[in-house]
């Protein structure tokens, strides 16, 4: 690893010292251990004990429980491997300095945390768990731990605030183009910001900023992509709606190498936004557009105006074709579809 690199790996604080001790003691057992013998280990009543490994599961950790015989680990939670992350992006900008945690609220709020004490552009924040992930409008994203990808770039680019916006446009279309190369999975960008493959949702863009009216002092880009999810892993409301890589693809994706062609694909669809405009990301968009000639409705402040969609504009506007041919521009708004 390139010496100018940092990478800081940090621990969840709220990983109590019990809890290691109950994968210490798991770990240390090839076939079951009895509830019983945990509880005597530890000190602690077997409800506790239970508590420990409901929580563990809760943070990725496999645990097999069986009435009378106890508990086995079955599997650790995956990791990211930042070595190779670092090797693919050493010669890039967004590949310089990394906070790695294992469980955060949120890797925007920390991103946002960082861009106030004057990190520099390109840090990238990574988490294997959120324990309040964002989405849009106010949502949230929930992912098991180890199984995703939930990361936050900081960007300070030299824009003008009005043209902020159109970042989320790059992301998805950076996004889009890394998962296809690594997962062969043909991705659709449902304006403005959802990753979709087929007719589910498989990711999600979160843009913050923050500026003045002549020029943004920094912007935070949220990733969140389902990567190796699995069906009984989404939380039950959105089993319908949402899918993962590994769901579509029938085999897991390596998410170090998605998450290292990403950053890449980020930093040189960014770099050439701010150096020549927003066209190029504008068409790996367009080329993507989810929504184009479906019947749709955007729910305003007026209520929902429901038409046919018909692009983007250079702005990134989602246009609509209303029932008399007239054609209504939005710059924001929540998309449903008609059936
Ligand atoms: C959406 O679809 O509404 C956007 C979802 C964005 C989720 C990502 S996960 C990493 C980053 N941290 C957050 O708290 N949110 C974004």
């Amino acid at each position: 690893m390139d010496s100018s690199v940092s990478v800081i790996y940090i621990e969840s604080n709220r990983m109590s010292k019990r809890k290691k001790t109950v994968i210490d003691i798991l770990r240390d057992s090839p076939g079951f251990v009895s509830g019983e013998a945990m509880s005597a280990q530890l000190g602690i009543s077997r409800n506790a004990v239970h508590k420990h490994v409901k929580s563990l599961r809760g943070r990725g950790y496999r645990i097999l429980g069986v009435s009378r015989r106890g508990y086995k680990l079955e599997e650790e939670p995956c990791r990211l491997s930042m070595g190779f992350i670092t090797d693919r992006t050493e010669k890039s900008a967004f590949g310089r300095s990394f906070r790695y945690y294992d469980e955060i609220e949120s890797t925007n709020a920390e991103a946002k945390a960082l861009a106030n004490c004057g990190a520099p552009e390109g840090t990238v924040v990574i988490a294997e768990a959120q324990s309040a992930g964002r989405g849009r409008l106010g949502r949230r994203w929930t992912s098991p731990a180890g199984k995703g990808l939930l990361f936050s770039v900081l960007l300070r680019p030299r824009l003008p605030m009005n043209d902020a916006h159109m970042l989320t446009i790059v992301a998805a279309a950076a996004a889009a183009e890394a998962i296809e190369a690594i997962a062969g999975i043909p991705v659709h960008i449902k304006w403005p910001n959802d990753l979709f493959i087929g007719d589910r949702k498989a990711g999600g863009i979160l843009m913050e900023v923050s500026g003045e009216q002549d020029e943004v002092e920094w912007v935070v880009v949220g990733i969140g992509i389902n990567v190796n999810t699995e069906y009984s892993e989404l939380p039950v409301a959105l089993r319908r709606t949402a899918t993962s890589l590994k769901m579509v693809k029938g085999e897991p994706v390596d998410r170090s190498e998605l998450l290292a062609t990403l950053l890449l694909s980020l930093e040189t669809h960014y770099k050439d936004a701010v150096a020549n405009g927003f066209e190029r990301a504008l068409a790996s968009f367009r080329n993507r557009d989810y929504l184009l000639h479906k019947s749709i409705s955007v729910e305003t402040r007026e209520g929902p105006i429901s038409g046919s969609a018909s692009g983007v504009d250079d702005r990134g506007a989602l246009l609509v074709e209303l029932p008399h041919r007239q054609v209504r521009r939005f710059h924001s708004g929540d998309v449903t579809l008609h059936p």
